[in-house]
């Protein structure tokens, strides 16, 4: 494995936040996201920081393939989960809550233009630059937590937009020379901030932050049964707002995915 990763300090940042925590670096695996399903099903629950330079099977939402962009020599996504058990009193909002904490990372003064689609999705310029999968476990210690595995993708360098239902966006469109190591490293202690606080919090704290990156806010949408509204923003719960013929719908289901209105 040629590129170095930071690992004992990213170790050594995220101990006092996550105690026992291990950080993990592979050169390749089916889904990092898999994989750590895979553990919390056979009892592994402890804090874990799984990357892969590459995914033979990365998953996105929906059943979708999530395909990682591929340069000769490093990889050009970053692809990463973070496992951890953890008992919020309402997972609502979750997905939006890790999609505001890696935007205010990655576009800290909003210059880059890092925008966030309801519920997952990182977005720039109408392309999207990255996407969220959230997945959890029972984990089999008998206590009420669950093991919440938050899968991360990032495209770094250029990738086709074949086989894509949305045009892609990469990070070194305004930065060429940034590395996936070096945007793990800016992602993942805020990240691990944000996600403990969301356990203590729920979205509320992330509302606003929300609000100033939502790309759909103020738009025309469509949802998946066809229905057609305008969004009106985010609830407090993370709910999605439109405004339709027929009345206020507030959508609250990941199944359903939604499009800015052509
Ligand atoms: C989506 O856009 O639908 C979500 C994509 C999530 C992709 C990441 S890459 C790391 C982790 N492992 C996976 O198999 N998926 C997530």
């Amino acid at each position: 494995m040629a590129t170095p990763w930071f690992e004992d300090e990213i170790a050594a940042a995220l101990a006092p936040l996550l105690p026992g925590l291990s950080v993990e670096v592979v050169a390749e695996i089916d889904s990092t996201s898999s994989e750590l399903m895979r553990r919390a099903r056979d009892g592994r629950s402890s804090p874990v920081l799984l990357v892969a330079e590459r995914q033979t099977a990365g998953r996105g939402r929906m059943g979708r393939l999530w395909q990682s962009a591929q340069d000769r020599d490093e990889p050009a996504s970053l692809t990463f989960s973070l496992g951890l058990p953890l008992l919020p009193r309402d997972w609502s909002g979750l997905s939006l809550a890790v999609g505001v904490s890696v935007a205010d990372s990655l576009d800290p003064s909003k210059a880059g233009g890092i925008a966030l689609k309801w519920p997952n999705d990182l977005w720039v310029e109408d392309r999207k630059l990255g996407g969220i999968l959230i997945e959890t476990a029972l984990p089999q210690n008998g206590t009420a937590e669950r093991y919440l595995v938050i899968g991360i993708g990032l495209n770094i360098g250029p990738r086709e937009a074949a086989g894509l239902s949305t045009a892609p966006a990469w990070i070194r469109q305004w930065r060429p020379r940034v590395t996936a190591p070096e945007l793990l490293r800016e992602i993942v202690v805020p990240l691990v901030d944000d996600v403990l606080l969301f356990g203590e919090r729920g979205f509320v704290p992330f509302a606003e932050r929300f609000a100033a990156r939502d790309i759909l806010r103020g738009r025309e949408v469509q949802l998946s049964d066809g229905t057609v509204g305008r969004c009106e923003g985010v609830g407090w719960g993370g709910e999605l707002l439109v405004q339709t013929a027929s009345g206020m719908k507030t959508i609250t289901s990941a199944e359903v995915s939604v499009r800015p209105a052509q």
